[in-house]
Order: structure tokens, then C-alpha cells, then sequence
């Protein structure tokens, strides 16, 4: 599936951005489903913690830590008027909806990490991102080897455009070269929570980062170790 020239510039950059390498009608058939996992979840809202607040931490690391094989909706910070939105779909959405498993296995992405150098890949983790229009939170620069560390580092993620991201609406960023830098901090159970290693507390450098604007479609690889933020969503889209 990739040319030479795109795994050089893989390696060299730590990402690479195929536009067009899904056809819109399935990302369309992800937002659909994505919408009514949404609304199945809507009433029952008041049974999630808020994903990203310390308050409820034992709820929360529960919550989280036990969603590894389940398809749970995480909600965004609640607004100043009480209104909601979710942040995020997760974990096992690949293995149990059949709209995302269908999306997820298939012989262009099994060949795409055999490109990438995988022997034996293995599907651990989905996540469906919503970012919502005005609400949709920041995401703070992060590597996805923090989260899901092997020994060596395996881990990659494989990022679809789902809408158009763009600047305004908190695409992905990321800094070329930024995989070569160690790895800063590993996060890890802790009885029944969760800790953060920190082995270096500076935060990844912001001056070379880039935005990797994408339209519908677009497939971005990441290595785990590549440092990668996106911004807050104020805009009116999704
Ligand atoms: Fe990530």
C-alpha cells in the first residue's frame, strides 16, 4: 500500500497523512453509528463521570480502566450552563460493533501495517473522537506509548478524518522528527487508580509543530513515541 518514498518520509517525519484513503460513505456510516451509541447513551449520562476533572477520581479510573472491553461514552467538562457533550467512544469498539469492526478489519489497513513492519498486528484499542462544535476539548501534547507501553515501544495509531479538521475545529498536530525524543512518562494502574511516571516533567517542545489539517477520508499514521496535541474546538463544526 505505501510507496518507498512514503515509509522514507514516515521515518524521517514519525507521521504520514493519506488523504482520500477511505471512502466518505464510510466515514459517514462511523458518524452514524458514533450518533446512536450518542443518543443510546444520553439517558443514562448521569451514570459517566466527567473525563477530564480530578473530582470522582475513583469513579473515574474505574470507569476508564474497565472500558478496555467495552464501547463507553466519556463526557467532555459539563458547561457553565449544564449542558453536555461526549468526548469520546471507547475502547472496544473494533471487536464489538459491527459497523467498527467492519472498519477496522480489513486487508488495506493489514496491509498498511505490514508495510509499516509489523509480522503479527493486533487491533488492542478504538476510540472515536467527537470533538463537538464549541465544546470539544483540548487534548495536551501526549505519545500514545505513555498509554499503551510495550518493551520495546509496538504501539501505532491509526487516525481517521471522519469530518474535515482543520486549525479552527482542533485537528491533530504534531512535531516532525518529535519519535526520536524519549519517551517522558508512563502511565500506569496503581492499585485500584492510575499513576503518571513522570521521568522527564518538560513538556514537549510547541516550536515546530505542525497541524496536519485533513479532509474526510484521510488516513494519519502515528508512531507511538511521536508527540502529538490537537486543540480545542470553538468553532462551529465538528
Ligand atoms: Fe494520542
Amino acid at each position: 500500500m505505501l510507496t518507498r518514498a512514503q515509509l522514507e518520509r514516515y521515518r524521517a517525519d514519525g507521521f504520514l497523512v493519506l488523504p482520500r484513503f477511505v471512502e466518505p460513505d464510510a466515514c459517514a456510516a462511523l458518524r452514524e453509528r458514533a450518533g446512536e451509541i450518542v443518543a443510546a447513551f444520553a439517558p443514562h449520562r448521569d451514570e459517566a463521570p466527567v473525563f477530564d476533572t480530578t473530582e470522582q477520581g475513583h469513579a473515574r479510573d474505574d470507569y476508564f480502566l474497565t472500558s478496555g472491553d467495552k464501547v463507553r461514552c466519556f463526557l467532555e467538562a459539563e458547561g457553565e450552563d449544564g449542558s453536555w457533550a461526549v468526548n469520546k467512544i471507547g475502547h472496544a469498539l473494533h471487536d464489538l460493533d459491527p459497523v467498527f469492526e467492519g472498519f477496522s478489519y480489513n486487508a488495506r489497513l493489514a496491509e498498511v501495517a505490514g508495510d509499516l513492519g509489523y509480522r503479527d498486528p493486533r487491533l488492542l484499542q478504538s476510540m472515536y473522537i467527537l470533538k463537538e462544535a464549541r465544546v470539544g476539548g483540548e487534548v495536551t501534547a501526549h505519545c500514545d506509548h505513555t498509554f499503551l507501553w510495550t518493551e520495546p515501544p509496538t504501539v501505532s495509531a491509526f487516525w481517521f478524518a471522519i469530518d474535515p479538521a482543520t486549525v479552527e475545529n482542533g485537528c491533530l498536530w504534531a512535531l516532525p522528527g518529535g519519535h526520536r525524543l524519549p519517551v517522558r512518562s508512563r502511565f500506569r494502574r496503581a492499585g485500584t487508580g492510575t499513576t503518571m511516571e513522570v521521568y522527564d516533567p518538560e513538556p514537549y517542545p510547541t516550536d515546530g509543530m505542525v497541524p496536519l489539517e485533513a479532509d474526510v477520508g484521510t488516513l494519519v499514521l502515528l508512531p507511538g513515541l511521536l508527540p502529538h496535541p490537537s486543540g480545542a474546538n470553538r468553532s462551529e463544526r465538528p
